[in-house]
Parts: structure tokens; C-alpha cells; sequence
């Protein structure tokens, strides 16, 4: 069964502000730490702008005992008949998913848990009109997959198992959703064919740090500092919202992995 959805429509978001422990965040390339100030401060553009479009978010508060639990969207996927407990595949984030349980269930009849033994995490996730599309990477393995895709059989999606490059923490740090058809894309995951049958934009040459950005209603928000890709997403018909993401990058994050967003059931 193939079920119709607008994947870019949401009435709600989650997301968690930044800790003091998050100078102690995950990150492939030591570049310095996060200046924690300036973090809230990008957080609370980012907060404002999901709110600009209608949206209600829930901003929970820091978990001091995870620094990367700003980045929610690892912890969870949510849909709109349920919502899904991701088994992250950094030891150290492992505990962020089951506290993000405990939002979920007040806001989902049917929360799902992935029980292991596999991995997998919400950055490796991107979930389009007709299906759910997961790379495989340091974070997310072959089992996580499988498990991802029995669960969300019950709802109608399609998972298809895809790579994500060498090297690249997720699978959505190199690509996002724009609309229905549309996908903001590095040219190196592109290459690999795996969005056959969609449209694709390329990010500018150089500016590939940006693929992470969200369709999140009727804006596309992107880190600030990428020119060039954000002209040629305002050329192209989109209404951009730039927010500042240099601390949260000092840890590999981007747009997606600061929110969880979706519209729950009516209860
Ligand atoms: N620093 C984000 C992550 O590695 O999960």
C-alpha cells in the first residue's frame, strides 16, 4: 500500500536546548568547542522561525547527562499514525532515546520501539511523499533498517536501504526534502543514484555543508553563510529562512537534527 501524505506540512516540532555538557558533543573533526551563549542564542532563531510558520513547538529543556541531546531528531521518527523510538549508534546517545519516549507518548496513541540488536538513527532518515528512504552509515545499520521497515509496514510505508557516503556522519547531513518532488542534494550523494525519479538541486560547489537544511511548512530553512545554494533555492521558486548554525556545525549538526517535526493524531 502506498499512502498519500504532504511530507513538508507539519502543525508541530520538538526541541531541546543546548546544555552546558555540550561542549563535550560528539564530532568527526575537532574545530573548537561550541560557544554555548551563541548556541542558544541560533536556537532560539531556529525555535522562532518553525514558529513563524503556525507550528507549535515544545522546547524541552537540556539533558546534561547527553550533549548531543539538542539534536532530537536522532532520537525519534515521527509520523502521523505513530511515532517510532530510533536506538542511536553512539553509545553515548543510546539513553536519549527512551527520554524522548516520554514526550511521545503524551502526544501518540502508538509509540514503536526499535529493540535492537541494530542501530539506527533519525539523521540517517529522510522520509519523502512515497517513501522512506534510510542510509546506512557509522550510525545506522542493515538490522536497524529491517526493524525500521516491519514497524512501519503496519502505517503503509516503503523503506528503501540506501548509503550514505563514506565519511559523512548521516545520511541527511548530504540531502534534503524540498517538496513533493524535490530533493537539495550534494553532488556526491547524488552521484550515487539513489534519487532516481526525483528533482534534484545541487548545492554550490563548496558550500556542500548546507544540504542540511528542512522544508518545514512554507520555508526552507538553511544554515546562514551558503550564499550561492540559498540563491539558487530562492530562484527556484523557495521561500528561505537563514538561521546562524556555526556552534551547532562544531559537532556535525545541521537544520534537521535540531527538531523533530510532525503533526499528531487528534486525540
Ligand atoms: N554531534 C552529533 C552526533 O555526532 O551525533
Amino acid at each position: 500500500m502506498q499512502v498519500s501524505r504532504k511530507s513538508y506540512r507539519f502543525t508541530h516540532a520538538i526541541t531541546r536546548k543546548p546544555g552546558h555538557s555540550v561542549v563535550g558533543g560528539l564530532r568527526a573533526v575537532d574545530t573548537g568547542a561550541p560557544d554555548l551563549q551563541l548556541f542558544l542564542q541560533h536556537h532560539a532563531d531556529y525555535v522562532a522561525a518553525l514558529e513563524s510558520t503556525g507550528a507549535t513547538v515544545q522546547t524541552l529543556e537540556a539533558l546534561e547527562d547527553y550533549p548531543d541531546a539538542v539534536f532530537v531528531e536522532d532520537s525519534a521518527l515521527c509520523f502521523q499514525e505513530g511515532a517510532v523510538i530510533m536506538r542511536p549508534g553512539a553509545p553515548t546517545r543510546l539513553g536519549e532515546a527512551g527520554i524522548m519516549g516520554e514526550t511521545l507518548v503524551e502526544l501518540y496513541e502508538e509509540v514503536l520501539r526499535i529493540e535492537g540488536p541494530g542501530h539506527i538513527e533519525g539523521g540517517d532518515v529522510l522520509v519523502t511523499e512515497k517513501e522512506v528512504l534510510v542510509g546506512l552509515s557509522a550510525r545506522t545499520d542493515v538490522a536497524g533498517v529491517e526493524e525500521l521497515q516491519q514497524l512501519v509496514a503496519r502505517w503503509g510505508y516503503r523503506v528503501r536501504e540506501l548509503k550514505t557516503p563514506e565519511g559523512v556522519l548521516h545520511f541527511k547531513t548530504d540531502c534534503s526534502l524540498l517538496d513533493e518532488e524535490t530533493i537539495l542534494s550534494t553532488r556526491r550523494l547524488d552521484a550515487s543514484g539513489c534519487f532516481e525519479g526525483y528533482r534534484v538541486i545541487h548545492t554550490a560547489e563548496g558550500e556542500e555543508a548546507c544540504a542540511n537544511a528542512i522544508r518545514f511548512n512554507d520555508l526552507v530553512i538553511m544554515p546562514d553563510g551558503f550564499p550561492r545554494t540559498a540563491d539558487k533555492l530562492h530562484d527556484a521558486g523557495y521561500n528561505v529562512r537563514l538561521v546562524g548554525n556555526s556552534e551547532a556545525a562544531k559537532l556535525d549538526g545541521g537544520m534537521s537534527c535540531l527538531s523533530l517535526r510532525f503533526t499528531p493524531p487528534a486525540r
